[in-house]
C-alpha cells in the first residue's frame, strides 16, 4: 500500500468500520430492530428521530433531511473533512496503520488541526517548564489536580511574543496557516505577526472528532480580559462547541442528563469532583446550534449559570432555547456570590449533587422567580408574574399538567384560583394559532386508505407489481400519495430496485419526501395483502364518487346531453355497487366500462 488513497486500503478500512459504532459517538442511538437504529438527525434540527443507521447495510439514512451514505459519508459530513480523512481517522480508530502519503495534499482545514495539536503539545511542555512555575502554582491554588490537568491537557503560553511562532515555524508550518488558526494575530499597520496568547493558562477546547479546535486562555491572576479565546476558524464553530463535551460525552450519555456552566474552571472543578456529566459554555451565548449537539446526549439539563444580572438573563436565554429542543430543563441558582466552581471547593461534591438533585423544575423556578420579582407590586405586579409564567404553562402539550400549575401558582402569587384558569385560558387561545400548519397538514392530508396502501406498496414487491397494474394516475388525483407513487411506477418500469433511500432520492419535493419519512417510520404492522386490496377500492370508490359528483354538476347546469350524461353516472353507479360487493381483483380497469 504506498499511499492513503491506496483503494486496498480504502477497502480495509470500510470492512473494519462498524456504521453504529461510530455514530453512537456522536448521537444517541435508539435500537430500532435487528442490527438496526434510530436517532436524531445530527445534520439538522428535529425532535422525533427520522435518522436510521443499519448495521447489516453499513448505510445511514435521514428521511427528514436527505442525508445519508456509509461510514465514510458520515465522518466527512459530522467531521467537516474529506474523503480521505475520513478513511484515516476511521484506519487510526481500529488500528489500521494509515500508508505513509506519497503526493498526499493535505487539506486546507488538516492543516489547521495539526497546527493546534502541535501547540497544543507545546503549551503543555510549557506549563511543565521551568518558565512554567507561577501558571502552576496558580493552578494548585484553583484547586486543579495534576490528573486533571493531564486529562484536560492544560498548557501555558509564555510571557512572549513570539513563543509559539517561533516553535511552529521551526515545525514547518505556513505563517498564512498560523494566522488562519487564530494563534498569531497581526498587526495591521506595519504587519507585524505575534503569538495572541502571551502568559495565559491554555485550556485546549475540542470538538466531539476528540482533536483540538481552538484554545481558552485565562491571565494568571487578574487582568483584563480575564478570558482570552481563539477567535473562530474553519475548524472552531463557536455555536456549536461546547467545552468538555468530547470527555464527558460518555457519563452524559448514560444519564441523559447534562449540568450546563459557564466558564472552564467550573466544568474542570466539577468534573475533578467527581460530576461527570457536566459542560460549559465557551464565553459566547448558549444558543440552538449548543442546545441541537447536547440534545443527542441528554434529554434533560440542569442550567447552573452564575447567580449574577449576566447569568440570570442568559439562564432565561437558554431556557427558550433548550425548551426548543425538547430539553426537560431544570435550574440551579446557587447563593449570591458563589459558582459551581466557588461552591465545590467550599461545600464538596456531595454538597452540590444534592442540589442538582433537587433543582427545581423550570416551570417551578418560573413562578418564584416571577413572583420575587414583583413582591410587593400589588395587584397589578401578581398579573405581571402571572403573565410571565403564562406562557411556559399553556406550552405544555397535557391539559392535565398545565391545570395542575393552577393551584400553586394561584398560592404562590396570592391570587384566585379561578382567575388563573380564566387567564389560562386565554394564553391557550392564542397558542392554538401558533401551532405549525406546515407541518400537520401534509400528514393530515394523507388519509389512512394512502398510507397502507403505500406502505405495502413499497414493502411488498408481489402486491406493488399487481396494484400498480390497478391502479392508475385518475385513482391519485389530488393525493398527497400521487407523487411517490409515480416515482415507484417509474423505478418498476426501469427495473430499478424499490428502496427507500432510492425512491428518496428521486424525489424532489418536499412534500413528497415528508410522506414518504411518515410512511417509514410508521410503527404499525405491516397492512396484509387483502388490507391492501381494500384500500385500493376505498381510493377506487373516491375517485368514483368524485367523477359521479362532477357529471351532477355538469346536469345541474344544464350543459351537455341530459340522457348521455345520466347514463355515463347510472354506469358508474353499477360500477360503484360492482366494487362494494364483487372479488377485488378480477375487477376490469375502469376505462374498459364505459
Ligand atoms: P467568569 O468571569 O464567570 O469566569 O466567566 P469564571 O469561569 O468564573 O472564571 P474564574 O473562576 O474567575 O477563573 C465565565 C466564562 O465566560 C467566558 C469564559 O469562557 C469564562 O469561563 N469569559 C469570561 C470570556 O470569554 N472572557 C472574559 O473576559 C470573561
Ligand atoms: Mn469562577
Amino acid at each position: 500500500m504506498s499511499s492513503p488513497g491506496d483503494s486496498r486500503f480504502v477497502d480495509a478500512v470500510r470492512e473494519a468500520a462498524d456504521l453504529p459504532g461510530l455514530v453512537a459517538d456522536y448521537v444517541a442511538l435508539k435500537k430500532a430492530g435487528a442490527g438496526k437504529f434510530k436517532a436524531l438527525c445530527p445534520f439538522h434540527a428535529e425532535k422525533t428521530p427520522s435518522f436510521h443507521v443499519d448495521g447489516q447495510k453499513q448505510l445511514f439514512y435521514c428521511f427528514g433531511c436527505g442525508l445519508g451514505g456509509d461510514a465514510f459519508k458520515f465522518l466527512m459530513l459530522q467531521e467537516r473533512v474529506d474523503f480521505l480523512e475520513a478513511v484515516k481517522l476511521i484506519a487510526r480508530k481500529h488500528g489500521i496503520p494509515v500508508p505513509a502519503r506519497g503526493g498526499d495534499t493535505r487539506g486546507e482545514d488538516q492543516v489547521l488541526f495539526d497546527i493546534n495539536e502541535a501547540a497544543c503539545s507545546f503549551y503543555r511542555d510549557q506549563l511543565h517548564a521551568d518558565g512554567g512555575a507561577e501558571a502552576r502554582r496558580y493552578l494548585l491554588h484553583r484547586g486543579m489536580e495534576s490528573a486533571t490537568l493531564d486529562r484536560f491537557q492544560i498548557g501555558y503560553a509564555p510571557d512572549r511574543w513570539d513563543g509559539i511562532k517561533e516553535h511552529l515555524r521551526r515545525r514547518g508550518f505556513r505563517e498564512r496557516d498560523l494566522l488562519r488558526s487564530g494563534l498569531l494575530v497581526k498587526k495591521e499597520a506595519t504587519g507585524h505577526t505575534y503569538d495572541r496568547f502571551r502568559n495565559r493558562i491554555l485550556f485546549p477546547i475540542r470538538g466531539l472528532s476528540e482533536r483540538c479546535i481552538g484554545f481558552g486562555g485565562r491571565i494568571l491572576a487578574e487582568g483584563i480580559p480575564k478570558y482570552l479565546n481563539s477567535p473562530e476558524s474553519p475548524i472552531f464553530d463557536k455555536s456549536r462547541t461546547l467545552y468538555g463535551l468530547d470527555v464527558a460525552r460518555p457519563s452524559i450519555r448514560s444519564a441523559s442528563s447534562a449540568i450546563l456552566v459557564e466558564g472552564y474552571l467550573d466544568f474542570l472543578t466539577l468534573y475533578q469532583a467527581g460530576i461527570e456529566t457536566v459542560v460549559a459554555t465557551l464565553g459566547t451565548a448558549f444558543g440552538p446550534g449548543h442546545a441541537k449537539i447536547l440534545r443527542r446526549f441528554a434529554e434533560g439539563v440542569v442550567v447552573n449559570f452564575d447567580p449574577d444580572a449576566a447569568g440570570a438573563s442568559a439562564t432565561r436565554r437558554s431556557l427558550d432555547i433548550l425548551l426548543e429542543e425538547g430539553f426537560d430543563v431544570r435550574i440551579l441558582r446557587l447563593p449570591k456570590g458563589e459558582d459551581p466552581d466557588a461552591f465545590v471547593r467550599r461545600k464538596g461534591g456531595d454538597a452540590y449533587r444534592g442540589l442538582i438533585e433537587g433543582a427545581p423544575t423550570y416551570l417551578e423556578d418560573l413562578i418564584q422567580e416571577a413572583a420575587g420579582k414583583h413582591q410587593g407590586d400589588g395587584p397589578k405586579g401578581k398579573l405581571l408574574a402571572l403573565h410571565e409564567v403564562l406562557p411556559f404553562i399553556a406550552k405544555l402539550e397535557s391539559s392535565v399538567v398545565r391545570l395542575s400549575f393552577a393551584g400553586p401558582l394561584a398560592e404562590v402569587l396570592g391570587l384566585d384560583e379561578g382567575s388563573v384558569l380564566e387567564e389560562l385560558r386565554v394564553a391557550l387561545k392564542g397558542r392554538k394559532s401558533m401551532l405549525r400548519k406546515d407541518i400537520t397538514e401534509p400528514f393530515l392530508a394523507a388519509n389512512q386508505a394512502e398510507c397502507n396502501l403505500v406502505r405495502l406498496l413499497l414493502e411488498n414487491r408481489d402486491f406493488r407489481q399487481e396494484v400498480l397494474k390497478e391502479l392508475d394516475e385518475v385513482d391519485l388525483k389530488g393525493s398527497p400519495a400521487a407523487g411517490l407513487i409515480a416515482t415507484v411506477r417509474k423505478m418498476e418500469q426501469e427495473k430499478e430496485a424499490v428502496t427507500y433511500p432510492g425512491i428518496h432520492q428521486r424525489l424532489a419535493g418536499e412534500e413528497d419526501r415528508n410522506f414518504l419519512a411518515r410512511i417509514a417510520s410508521s410503527d404499525q404492522p405491516l397492512p396484509s395483502e387483502k388490507e391492501g386490496w381494500g384500500c385500493f377500492l376505498a381510493l377506487r370508490q373516491r375517485r368514483i364518487s368524485r367523477a359521479m359528483k362532477g357529471i351532477q354538476r355538469e346536469i345541474d347546469k344544464g350543459r351537455g346531453e341530459v340522457n348521455d350524461l345520466l347514463k355515463q353516472k347510472m354506469e358508474l353507479g353499477k360500477e360503484l355497487e360492482k366494487l362494494a360487493h364483487g372479488p377485488s381483483r378480477t375487477m376490469a380497469p375502469l376505462g374498459a366500462s364505459h
